[in-house]
């Protein structure tokens, strides 16, 4: 039975519909990332799991019970947010322990759970400072402890670490990763930065505009988006597009694209002549010495080089096409670089709808939970 079972969700403020029917399930010990970009409803959807929200339609359950109108102190969850809501006034201590003292837990095993919680987030030294008194890290791990003590069925993450900078949050990701594994809590995690949500995640869930784009493993959103929306978002720098024409003589299949002529396996379901989305990644390009068949012919523009790889934006038959290619190579604007797609590295989408080809051997993708294979 899965801890967490959302089932057409719908959340209308008003006329105002932001979220369309989500249904996602989460088992038990599962971390599992809510993404898309601002306004999609992700904290909308999370705040409704933690009964802050109503729900106009749907059914949210956990352990197998209906939970839709259960107050949020009775939901055995815990939230962590983006601004801590520390209490200024407290100590760490006190912070960490404030809800026990609502639930009026005797005073020794509150201060066990404080203490137990703080060591396990080497808080040890800091429990008598106020919030005040702690770096932005430091204050997250409060926010964090406080969860903790409470030792919920489900942990709730809103953006927490987006307060942090950049080499903070590495860590701190690092830390919440190790620290969920370690404690087992199915949590459900709130971000819109995908590097966070692939690390992090057993599985993502993307929203767009209130509805479900793709749930899956970061392996297989990575490697086989349902959609160019999909196929866009996920991955940085973000995947080239790049219109071809799709070719079928006898057996032979071919994508006509980017001034190049690519073989690939068939697609029967493509009539001959279909205009189709390519998608490919910057770094399945591979520079090669030699021109051959299927490959680019990259007329470079310029490049950006972050040390260990560099990053070079060109046209390869008058489409835009980015190469992430080792950091020692840097090519001159206006000169040529002939590269070559990895095997299996294309990804073919409906022109129109923007919906991925599969090929016939592939896994079907999935945008509901019904398709979730046993772990
Ligand atoms: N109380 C409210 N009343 C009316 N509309 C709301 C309310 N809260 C959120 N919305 C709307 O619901 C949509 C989803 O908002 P939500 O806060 O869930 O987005 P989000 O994905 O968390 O975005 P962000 O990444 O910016 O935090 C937005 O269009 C927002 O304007
Ligand atoms: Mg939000």
């Amino acid at each position: 039975m899965p801890t967490l079972d959302i089932s057409n969700l719908t959340k209308a403020y008003g006329d105002n519909v932001v979220l369309h029917g989500i249904s996602v399930t989460i088992a038990d010990g599962e971390f599992v990332s809510l993404i898309g970009s601002s306004g999609c409803g992700k904290s909308t959807l999370l705040r409704t799991i933690a009964g802050l929200e109503s729900i106009t339609d749907g059914t949210i359950s956990m352990d197998g019970r209906i939970i839709n109108t259960l107050p949020p102190k009775d939901r055995d969850i815990a939230m962590v947010f983006q601004n801590y809501a520390l209490y200024p006034h407290l100590t760490v201590a006190e912070n960490m322990g404030f809800s026990l003292k609502l639930r009026k837990v005797d005073k020794a095993t509150a201060r066990k759970a404080v203490e137990e919680a703080a060591e396990l987030l080497g808080l040890t030294d800091y429990l008598d400072r106020p919030p005040r008194a702690l770096s932005g890290g430091q204050r997250q791990r409060v926010a964090m402890g406080r969860a903790i003590v409470r030792n919920p069925k489900v942990f709730l993450f809103d953006e927490p670490l987006s307060n942090l900078d950049a080499k903070l949050r590495v860590q701190m990701r690092l830390e919440i990763k190790t620290l969920q594994k370690r404690l087992g809590t199915t949590s459900v995690y709130v971000t819109h930065d995908q590097v966070e949500a692939l690390t992090m995640s057993d599985q993502l869930v993307l929203l767009n505009r209130g509805n479900v784009e793709q749930i899956g493993t970061p392996s297989e959103v990575y490697h086989r988006p349902a959609n160019t929306f999909v196929a866009t978002f996920i991955g940085s720098p973000a995947m080239n597009l790049l219109e071809g024409t799709y070719l079928r003589e006898g057996d032979l299949s071919t994508l006509d694209v980017a001034g190049t002529r690519i073989s690939l396996p068939g697609h029967p379901e493509l009539a001959n002549g279909s205009t189709v989305n390519v998608g490919i990644r910057p770094e399945h390009l591979v520079p090669v010495a030699q021109a051959a068949e299927g490959c680019f012919k990259l007329a470079v523009g310029l490049s950006e080089t972050t040390g260990a790889q560099t990053l070079v934006h060109g046209t390869a038959g008058d489409q835009d096409l980015a190469a992430m290619l080792s950091g020692d190579f840097s090519p001159p604007p206006g000169s040529e670089l002939t590269i070559k797609p990895q095997a299996d590295a294309m990804h073919l989408f409906d022109a129109r709808s923007g919906t991925r080809l599969p090929l016939h051997n592939e896994a079907a993708v999935r945008t509901a939970p019904t398709l979730i294979p046993a772990q």
